[in-house]
């Protein structure tokens, strides 16, 4: 009695009874309305991610993708079937992605340099059994790690270049963790670019390509440091299998490109294109080769396919390293390279291959003209000892504490 309660429901209600038609069709087709927005949402047709979630407890994984100029969404995940080239700096690895990023459905692009760098600072957090004890007993257990290396490994992948159904990354030391990589990428498949030692050394040496660990100065101890890390890659190649890890010997890719491309397309299950013969004919174009401006190998991969760099090394060598060849790279022999014969007979060349060899040799100056054009180099970039210098050493572990 004290609180007219009642005469306020009242009022209230009264008020609603005496609520003009038209603002109760309001009311009633807001309730519709909202029912259905319901219904939509339950039926997954308006969701907003943000809101309804399965599992609020779980973390949603989010589809990634790239959108192209054709407007296409290319997916990337860690399912995905990405195409990894690998092998000594100076093996013909440039050649191949350059062949490859000439087929439309392939782009591998730049070295990105930071790759091998994140396979190879995990690499040290491993091998330090403190810090991957540490690392185990703050959470960061093997699946995290794995996942968040991969995920850095995808965006850069995916996003350093144009969308592509086939997706490739050229950086040449990454074969050193290949069995790493496969472990992260299962059904990612390796290009493992086998050359002559006495023609990568060469080409380290006479073009000043920074590699940690090789002493520019001294051949001898180049073709030890190339025995030694062709024989990692090769045990990883071996470790990952057949289906995984196909060895190409650049000599050959060389001189037969038709056979020798017809072999890797099928091994990488890409159907073949013609292109793939005249990856000079897309440098620079769209869904073509790109090239870096202060890369070393770009100027080499502006000409058509050519025997100009294959003996090169002829003539270089000091006589003593010669003699001992054998010894010093024993990996020589088990890739199939006669350490004795100077130069060994690495078999015959296709016309096409002889054709492209006189047009670059009876046309120099337009060769050099094109490069410059390409390459316009800046005053800047053009430090000669700062290009390339990849740290491949994986003993420098240096834990403190
Ligand atoms: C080869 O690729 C080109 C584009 O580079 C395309 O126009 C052509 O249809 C392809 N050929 C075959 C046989 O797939």
């Amino acid at each position: 009695m004290l609180y007219p309660k009642d005469d306020n429901i009242k009022l209230i209600s009264n008020k609603a009874m005496r609520l003009p038609r038209n603002r109760r069709t309001i009311i009633i087709g807001g309730l519709v309305f909202f029912t259905l927005l319901m219904l939509l949402f339950k039926t997954n047709v308006l969701r907003p991610a943000c809101l309804f979630r399965e599992d609020p407890g779980a973390m949603i994984r989010e589809e990634k993708f790239v959108t192209g100029s054709d407007n296409k969404r290319y997916v990337y995940n860690r399912e995905m079937p990405l195409i990894f080239i690998g092998g000594v700096p100076r093996s013909g690895t440039t050649l191949m992605r350059a062949m490859l990023d000439a087929h439309p459905e392939v782009r591998c692009g730049q070295e990105t340099r930071v790759i091998p760098r994140i396979l190879q600072l995990r690499s040290h957090w491993m091998k330090s059994e403190k810090e991957s004890m540490r690392l185990e007993e703050a959470g960061i257990n093997k699946e995290v790690l794995n996942s968040a290396i991969a995920q850095f490994c995808l965006e850069i992948i995916a996003k350093h270049g144009d969308p592509a159904p086939r997706l490739c990354n050229k950086d040449p030391l990454t074969l050193k963790m290949g069995t790493y990589v496969i472990e992260l990428f299962p059904k990612a498949k390796f290009i493992f670019m086998v050359r002559d030692g006495r023609g990568t050394v060469h080409s380290i040496i006479s073009r000043k390509v920074t590699i940690t660990g090789f002493d520019l100065t001294n051949y001898r101890q180049c073709m030890q440091k190339w025995n030694q890390a062709i024989t990692t890659m090769h045990d990883q190649c071996k470790e990952i299998g057949k289906d995984s890890c196909l060895m190409v010997h650049y000599e050959k890719l060389v001189l037969q490109p038709k056979k020798s491309m017809e072999e890797i397309l099928n091994f990488l299950g890409i159907p073949w294109n013609e292109s793939v013969l005249h990856h000079e004919d897309f440098i620079n174009k769209e869904n073509g080769v790109a090239l870096s401006k202060v890369e070393r190998s770009s100027d080499q991969v502006i000409k058509p396919i050519n025997l100009e760099a294959l003996t090169k090394w002829v003539g270089h060598i000091p006589e003593d390293v010669v003699q001992d060849m054998a010894n010093l790279a024993p990996m020589l022999s088990t890739l199939g390279y006669d350490p004795y014969a100077n130069p060994p007979n690495y078999g015959s060349a296709d016309e096409i291959v002889k054709e492209n060899t006189n047009k670059v040799k009876n046309n120099q100056k337009l060769w050099d003209h094109k490069v410059q054009q390409l390459l316009k180099r800046d005053e800047e970039n053009a430090d000669e000892n700062d290009d390339n210098n990849q740290d491949d050493n994986a003993n420098d572990v240096n834990d403190k504490t």
